[in-house]
């Protein structure tokens, strides 16, 4: 991790519209206010909703805890991610196998040495919520969008943790 060229960071999920914003967002803060040289980033493994701004619940949710995500736009995870990204962070298990399989895609495509990005679970170091999923808060009612918001901000803290340790050594 070099304190000049930003370390790159994609957080992913399904729709790149409900948990991923979120936790885009939430990554953000956490980063910008340990004053780290982070840029944060998220998609979708699929294109259900190509250029749509974040599920209004989610903007609302998040808003009541000062985050804004009106600003965001969904775009799908592509094989240039992979040798644009440093980390791409899953939101679940099977998104994470997703992007394993759209990695392999990258290496053919590019060549396994121009792959840059690790890939690891949202919550990969998160005590809390121990490599657990972050439930996809879609088709449930209001508690989902809640539990999105409680895991992205404990598992932000764990990574900034980690990236704090990282830039320190
Ligand atoms: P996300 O949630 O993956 O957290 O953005 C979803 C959004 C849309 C759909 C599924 C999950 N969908 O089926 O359209």
């Amino acid at each position: 991790m070099s304190s000049k060229t930003p370390y790159k960071v994609l957080c992913v999920c399904l729709g790149n519209i409900c948990r991923s914003p979120t936790a885009e967002i939430v990554l953000r803060h956490f980063c910008d206010e340990a004053n780290l040289n982070i840029w944060v980033d998220s998609a979708g493994t699929s294109n259900y909703h190509p250029n749509k701004a974040p599920d209004s619940r989610s903007q609302q949710h998040a808003k009541q805890r000062g985050y804004d995500l009106s600003g965001l736009r969904a775009r799908q995870l592509t094989t240039a991610d992979f040798i644009e990204f440093d980390l791409i962070l899953a939101m679940d298990y099977e998104n994470l196998e997703n992007m394993q399989l759209l990695m392999h895609h990258a290496q053919q495509e590019y060549g396994a040495s121009q792959i840059r990005a690790q890939i690891s679970l949202m919550s990969q170091h998160d005590t809390a919520y121990p490599q657990q999923a972050v439930p996809d808060p879609y088709y449930g009612g209001e508690d989902g969008f809640e539990q999105v918001l409680n895991q992205c901000e404990s598992s932000s803290k764990a990574w900034v943790n980690l990236f704090k340790q990282q830039m320190e050594q």
